[in-house]
């Protein structure tokens, strides 16, 4: 699995750690950004690793902003795409097995840090269970 990662300065120190993570775990991933804490525009990160689950480039997508609201509102703006904003493991297990999520947003000022590890490894490990949430799934992928 390839996963794309990016983040604005508010999610930066956070990406650093669950790239590490991500290296830990022998997990593929691209860092599409930003690159250091110095202020940035959430929509800009949020649409560039949209963009590459979109076009296949990457299987997954992780965005991290400081709440990770405004970087999934931008995600989700970005057709096929599925962004979870996880607070929780049953949040990340859930947006697998029920919404098929293809992204996860979190939030750097709101997280520890072996909470957001835990979450990204749920969000990893965690199968679709299709059935009646693939017909729910599918209206969502109509839409915009
Ligand atoms: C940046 O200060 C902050 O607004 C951003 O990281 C995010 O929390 C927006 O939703």
């Amino acid at each position: 699995m390839l996963i794309a990662i990016a983040s604005d300065h508010g999610g930066f120190e956070l990406k650093e750690k669950v790239k590490e993570h991500l290296r830990e775990r022998n997990v593929k991933f691209v860092d599409l950004g930003t690159n250091s804490t110095e202020s940035v525009d959430y929509p800009v990160y949020g649409k560039a690793c949209a963009e590459a689950v979109a076009s296949g480039k990457a299987e997954r997508g992780i965005v991290i902003c400081g709440t990770g609201i405004g970087i999934s509102i931008a995600a989700n703006k970005v057709k096929g795409i599925r962004c979870g904003l996880c607070t929780s493991v049953e949040m990340a297990k859930l947006t697998r097995q029920h919404n098929n999520a293809n992204m996860l947003a979190m939030g750097g000022r709101i997280l520890e840090t072996e909470t957001a590890f835990a979450i990204v490894d749920a969000f990893i490990d965690t199968q679709f269970e299709g059935g009646r949430h693939k017909r729910r799934t599918d209206m969502l992928d109509e839409m915009a």
